[in-house]
């Protein structure tokens, strides 16, 4: 199947299946603004929970956080982003629209028109906003470019309050804003996405073992998460297509449907962002190793993690179509630990109220243990089968006549199609064991 083809259809999931609608729909669709639905925050959040298990809540050295969206100019000042934060921008002189040049491959004429475009600018990124409601009293913020410089401002807050030992993290997930130029490819670029990030603070003479390690770290969670490694490749970032902050950076792209492009990013930022907010705060930003009295300011390791481009990726890696029974389907193989719905429960048919009885406590026995577990009595069994597969649902459990006489249960597996029959009162066991296994958060 042509990739383009592929990406249709996973656009076309997302939506019928309620994982990701286009922003502000109804008013036409806002450009670069994607809305979860059910199953799409299920499934953010599951990544979400997952990245911070790993790398924040089963780790002694991380520090979670969770810092303000809007921060005030000089922040940006200091970061670099007001003067580097930038896309070359080229505008048509006919219709107006604004295109990112390096993303052309003819930058004279307008690929929507036809037009003549104009000479090139650069274009900053970030989101300017006025913050208060005085008259002439407001100040101009702006909607966070990057979640890195909230892990910065609070370094000093939480030397103060934690008192850690270097090598030591500070991490936070949450909302990053950038003024695309030419939003595009789905999840891919946004304007508003979720990035999964930390600042790992260490001494400078450490930063090479430090990235490797942390490279390493990066593919490993690559694998838990299910992404082929033949679909992901390091790119050595070269001098100057790095950040102004950067003095190594390695991107780990993945083959998306429209080709190989930045999935995360691993840089080594040296101490530059805790000189700058040093130097423009006034606010001491050192470190003292209590043990050598030694003072210093720390350098840093940052491996990033777009959680949208995550969700999407997962999605394009997991989807597959087969035929099962003489019927075609199509069906996320997610990994039962990102799966939405861990296990469905339903009743043959929905008009017998003796079955629906049964099954109604089949489900509320398995939920209380496997929460990530739902009901569903629409349509036929088919129908159910073919919404769960959509949504990948790992197991699929159905209480029918025979359940009223054996007190046991159908259990179907999502890849295969297998049907097993359990007692009920194996029956949670049995999940947790064979299919949930340990995707429980
Ligand atoms: N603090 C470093 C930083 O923000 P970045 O490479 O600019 O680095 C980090 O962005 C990650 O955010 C990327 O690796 C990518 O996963 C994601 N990302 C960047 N721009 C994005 C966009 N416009 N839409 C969706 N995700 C984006």
């Amino acid at each position: 199947m042509a990739n383009e083809q592929l990406m249709g259809k996973i656009v076309s999931l997302a939506k019928r299946r309620g994982f990701v609608y286009q922003g502000s729909e109804i008013y036409g669709g806002l450009a670069g603004t994607w809305d979860y639905g059910p199953f799409g925050h299920e499934l953010r959040s599951n990544i979400e929970r997952l990245w911070w298990k790993r790398f924040v809540s089963d780790r002694d050295d991380m520090y979670g956080i969770s810092s303000s969206i809007i921060m005030p100019e000089p922040v940006w000042q200091a970061s670099g982003h007001l003067q580097g934060f930038t896309d070359p921008m080229t505008e048509c002189e006919k219709c107006k629209r604004r295109f990112r040049v390096d993303l052309l491959e003819d930058r004279v004429t307008c690929p929507e028109c036809g037009g003549k475009l104009g000479t090139e600018k650069t274009f900053n990124l970030l989101f300017p906003i006025e913050m208060g409601s005085a008259v002439g009293g407001t100040v101009t913020a702006y909607l966070r470019g990057e979640v890195a410089q909230g892990m910065f401002v609070n370094f000093k807050n939480i030397i103060d309050s934690f008192h850690p030992k270097l090598p030591f993290g500070i991490a936070q997930i949450g909302k990053a804003f950038r003024n695309e130029i030419n939003p595009r490819d789905f999840l891919f670029r946004v304007r508003e996405f979720d990035l999964m990030e930390f600042e790992y603070f260490i001494r400078e003479n450490e930063w090479e073992t430090q990235f490797e390690y942390w490279r390493g770290e990066m593919w490993k969670w690559i694998d838990e998460i299910g992404l082929s490694r033949d679909h992901v490749h390091e790119l050595e970032v070269s001098a100057e297509d790095r950040a102004h902050y950067s003095k190594r950076t390695i991107d780990f792209e993945y083959d998306f449907p429209f080709g190989r492009k930045e999935l995360y990013g691993l840089a080594y930022r040296t101490d530059y962002d805790l000189k700058k907010h040093t130097e423009a705060s006034g606010v001491d930003l050192t470190y003292r190793d209590e043990s050598t009295g030694e003072t210093f300011i720390p350098h840093v390791i940052e491996p990033t993690f777009g959680a949208g481009r995550t969700v999407f990726a997962v999605l394009y890696e997991h989807y597959r179509e087969d035929e099962l029974g003489g019927e075609k389907r199509a069906y996320l193989a997610l990994p039962p630990v990102l799966a939405p719905v861990k296990v469905a429960v339903f009743p043959l048919l929905k008009n017998k109220p003796e079955l629906v009885k049964k099954a109604r406590e089949v489900y509320q026995a398995v939920r209380k243990e496997i929460p990530q577990t739902a009901w569903d009595d629409n349509g036929n069994i088919g129908k159910r089968y073919r919404r769960q597969d959509e949504i990948g649902t790992p197991a699929c459990v159905t209480i029918d006549f025979d359940t009223l006489e054996d007190d046991a249960v159908t259990v179907r597996d999502r890849d295969t199609g297998a049907q097993e029959r359990i007692s009920i009162g194996e029956l949670t066991a049995y999940l947790k064991r064979t299919i949930v296994n340990e995707a429980l958060l």
